[in-house]
């Protein structure tokens, strides 16, 4: 293992990888609850949870005790296999889910959820074209790529990407125009996540529904980032719509790697053997941390307290009424700060003060903290964001 610290680990970091990632300069070696340290031992308040990963924070005692028993007792079992920890990982899962989704295909990231979600949706219709939204993001695999709406992603791979339109989000009129015989689904966030943090507005997903379904096309809901975010489970109980098919990802093993693909009985029975599949899809350590994600969610009252702290955090942001700030949107604890200026510098200033944070677009600083925060820590974060903003 490299022994660096500080900058020179900063610079082997780029030294050995292509320049993908617009890199914060500081190296993560260590976190507990909500505090992450770096590698010069400096502390940071985690409002960030790894773009939204570690929703029970760092080194959960309980998901680490299952990662630590799964670990020394099977790590792999390919899905040719039944695997008993998978089998509760997904009874669990299916206990929760939205109306109708009673079936899941495992994999390991977010793209992955969606890609499967495509293809499902692709080979249940037999139609060839999707519909998404504007600002909407759901990953750089190719067919995850088709839906997202981001030119500077999309452009480099135009020619080999599905049939796809992409619709101001919000606007049931536009979505009505472009859903037709050959669109096989109509691809939504519940909340748009990297765009911004856009709440549709009232009765707009109960719309895209019913325009999906007169069409004889499915509904898709990209839970992702929004999944157990918001104060609920899914964003989509909030406006009671369920979708046909939904992914999830980054909370669900609180940061070991896994996708789910959810859906109806109905889909599940156009799939034929060999139709989709991956190797490591269902492994018993990503199943037994995310049952014990979910176990912990579910028992420990962590989505009330977080939709409780949410509305705190929100609430203090508003009340700042600061000239820099255009909006703040949110719900539980996936929040935006719009700015009138570009957020990098922020950004760069909350680091700074201690308090990792993200962007969504140019403009809106983004908050998406591990759900265990106390309004402490919340207090902690808008002192930081003032003292930034300057
Ligand atoms: C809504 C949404 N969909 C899909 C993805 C892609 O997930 P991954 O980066 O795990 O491939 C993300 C990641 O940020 C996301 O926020």
């Amino acid at each position: 293992m490299s022994q660096a610290t500080g900058a020179a680990l900063v610079q082997r970091d780029k030294d050995l990888q292509p320049p993908l990632y617009a890199k914060r300069d500081i190296a993560l070696v260590r976190g507990a609850g909500v505090t992450l340290w770096d590698s010069d031992g400096r502390e940071y308040l985690d409002m960030m949870s790894n773009y939204g990963v570690n929703i029970l924070g760092h080194a959960h005692p309980r998901v680490t005790a299952a990662i630590h028993h799964q670990a020394s007792t099977l790590l792999n079992c390919h899905q040719s296999f039944a695997s008993d920890v998978r089998v509760a990982f997904l009874d669990k899962l299916l206990s929760v889910a939205p109306e109708g989704l009673t079936q899941a295909f495992l994999s390991n990231s977010g793209t992955e959820a969606m890609e499967a979600a495509l293809k499902f949706a692709w080979v249940a219709t037999g139609r060839p074209k999707i519909v998404a939204a504007r600002r909407g993001y759901h990953g750089r695999t190719i067919g995850a790529l088709a839906a997202t709406a981001e030119k500077k992603y999309r452009d480099p791979f135009a020619g080999v990407l599905a049939e796809a339109a992409h619709v101001p989000y919000g606007d049931s009129d536009a979505l009505f125009e472009a859903v037709d015989g050959q669109t096989a689904a109509v691809v939504l966030e519940p909340i748009q996540g990297e765009g911004g943090v856009h709440l549709p507005p009232p009765g707009y997903l109960a719309d895209v529904r019913q325009i999906a379904h007169a069409a004889g096309a499915l509904l898709i809901f990209d839970e992702i980032q929004t999944g157990f975010r918001t104060g609920t489970w899914f964003a989509c109980l909030h406006e009671s719509v369920a979708p046909d098919l939904m992914a999830l990802s980054k909370g669900l093993a609180n940061g070991v790697p896994v996708g789910a693909t959810l859906m109806t009985a109905a889909i599940a029975g156009t799939l034929e053997g060999g139709v989709h599949g991956t190797t490591f899809g269902g492994n018993p350590l990503a199943a037994a941390a995310a049952l014990a994600t979910l176990e912990t969610l579910d028992g420990d009252g962590v989505l009330a307290h977080s939709a409780e702290v949410g509305d705190y955090l929100i609430g203090q942001l508003r009340g700042l009424e600061h000239p820099r700030i255009r909006e703040v949107r949110g719900r539980g604890l996936m929040i935006g700060v719009e700015l009138k200026q570009r957020a990098t510098s922020v950004l760069r200033g909350l680091q700074e003060r201690g308090v990792l944070a993200l962007m969504a677009g140019p403009l809106t600083i983004r908050f998406l903290p591990p759900l265990i925060i106390t309004r402490a820590d919340a207090d902690r974060a808008v002192a930081a964001l003032v003292a930034a903003l300057g």
